[in-house]
C-alpha cells in the first residue's frame, strides 16, 4: 500500500534532474503507490492521476483498454474523451494494433487523429504489452498522453514512458 508519509508530491519530477533519472524516479514512486493494491481500475486511476500531475505540459493522461477489436476508455485525467476507438484507428488504435509507441509532434498532421480535446497539439501513445513480441492478445491497452504544446514529446519521453508502461502492466492486468 502507498505510504502516505512518503515525500512524493506528484509534481514536475523533471525539475532539477536529468529526464531519464526523473522517469526512473516516477516509475519507482508509481510502483510503490500501486504495489499494495490488486484492483486494476483503482490502480489505473491512481496511475493516471500521478502521471498527469508529474509530467509537465499535459492536458490529458490516461488509459484505453483493449476489449475485443476496440479500445475502450479507462481511467484518465483531463477533459472527457471519446469512449471507443477501433483497433488501427487514430493514434491510440495504431499504437495498439502495431504494438509500438506512436509519437506525434503535430496531431493535425496525423491522418485519422481523433480529436478529443481541441487543445491537444502533440501526443504520445505507448502500448501496454503483457508479453513483448507475442500476439495481439498480449496488448492490454495503451497509455495515452496529450499536450497542448506542439512537439512536446521526444525520444527520452518515449523511452521513459515505455519503462513506466512495462512496470504498470503488472498492476493493471486483471487477476
Ligand atoms: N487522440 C487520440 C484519441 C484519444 S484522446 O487523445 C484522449 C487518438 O487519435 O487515438
Amino acid at each position: 500500500m502507498h505510504d502516505p508519509f512518503r515525500a512524493t508530491q506528484w509534481t514536475a519530477v523533471r525539475e532539477g534532474a536529468s529526464q531519464s533519472m526523473s522517469y526512473q524516479t516516477l516509475a519507482e514512486e508509481l510502483d510503490a503507490l500501486l504495489r499494495g493494491e490488486t484492483d486494476p481500475i483503482a490502480n489505473a486511476a491512481n496511475a493516471a492521476a500521478a502521471i498527469y500531475h508529474s509530467l509537465p505540459e499535459l492536458n490529458w493522461a490516461g488509459f484505453y483498454f483493449l476489449r475485443g477489436r476496440e479500445l475502450v476508455l479507462g481511467p484518465f485525467q483531463g477533459k472527457p474523451a471519446c469512449v471507443r476507438i477501433p483497433l488501427g484507428t487514430g493514434v491510440c488504435g495504431t499504437a495498439a494494433a502495431q504494438r509500438r509507441s506512436v509519437m506525434v509532434a503535430d496531431v493535425q498532421a496525423f491522418p485519422g487523429h481523433i480529436a478529443c480535446d481541441t487543445a491537444s497539439r502533440s501526443e504520445l501513445v505507448v502500448p501496454l504489452l503483457t508479453k513483448a513480441g507475442l500476439t495481439k492478445a498480449g496488448v492490454l491497452g495503451v497509455l495515452d498522453l496529450d499536450s497542448p504544446l506542439p512537439g512536446r514529446f521526444d525520444a527520452a519521453d518515449q523511452v521513459g514512458c515505455e519503462a513506466i508502461a512495462a512496470m504498470l502492466v503488472r498492476h493493471l492486468a486483471p487477476r
